[in-house]
């Protein structure tokens, strides 16, 4: 497996739409195993094409908790066919917006719809965190970060901080 970068904002990849995976072959799910150690690695639950430069709609998530044994899931052309009318708040951050955190509403459950990584035919329902972390790597096939559903206020203040620890971190660099 290959580690890959992550892109970061402001990164046009992370805001253009991805497209659909016609065929799910050996490359499809060595890319998926791959955006997997790469989300692990980042310590992500989720992680989408766009985020290592791939306009392809894959989606690979995990939200197992520290003391559970992992539950990897990968995603082809992923898409929400029911949600809940009910929407919860969740703090939300993102491996291409790092370590910058918001509450953002997201519908409560969704049923996704997708191919695995052998082109079957899938659904999951899901609650919790997983459907929170679906909702939010879907739009990153859309180009939508989940900063686009902040007030301009509060998605400036977040994206001044960015700047400020990346100059930081720049200034220590050199
Ligand atoms: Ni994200």
């Amino acid at each position: 497996m290959t580690k890959l970068t992550i892109y970061e904002i402001p990164e046009p990849v992370l805001r253009q739409k991805a497209e659909p995976v016609e065929n799910v072959d050996s490359t499809i799910a060595k890319t998926l195993a791959d955006m997997l150690e790469t989300m692990y690695a980042g310590h992500g639950v989720g992680l989408a094409g766009n985020q290592v430069g791939l306009l392809q709609r894959l989606v690979v998530v995990d939200c197992a908790g520290e003391d559970e044994k992992p539950n990897p899931i990968k995603l082809v052309n992923p898409r929400i066919i029911a949600h809940s009318e009910d929407k919860v708040c969740h703090n939300e951050g993102c491996l291409s917006i790092p370590k910058e955190y918001a509450d953002v509403d997201r519908y409560e459950t969704v049923i996704v719809a997708y191919q695995d990584e052998y082109g079957q035919n899938q659904q999951i329902a899901a609650d919790g965190l997983l459907a929170v972390a679906l909702q939010h790597e879907i739009d990153h096939l859309d180009g939508i970060l989940f900063i686009d559903y902040l007030s301009k206020l509060k998605r400036d203040k977040l994206l001044r901080h960015l700047e400020k620890k990346r100059r930081q971190k720049m200034e220590e660099e050199q």
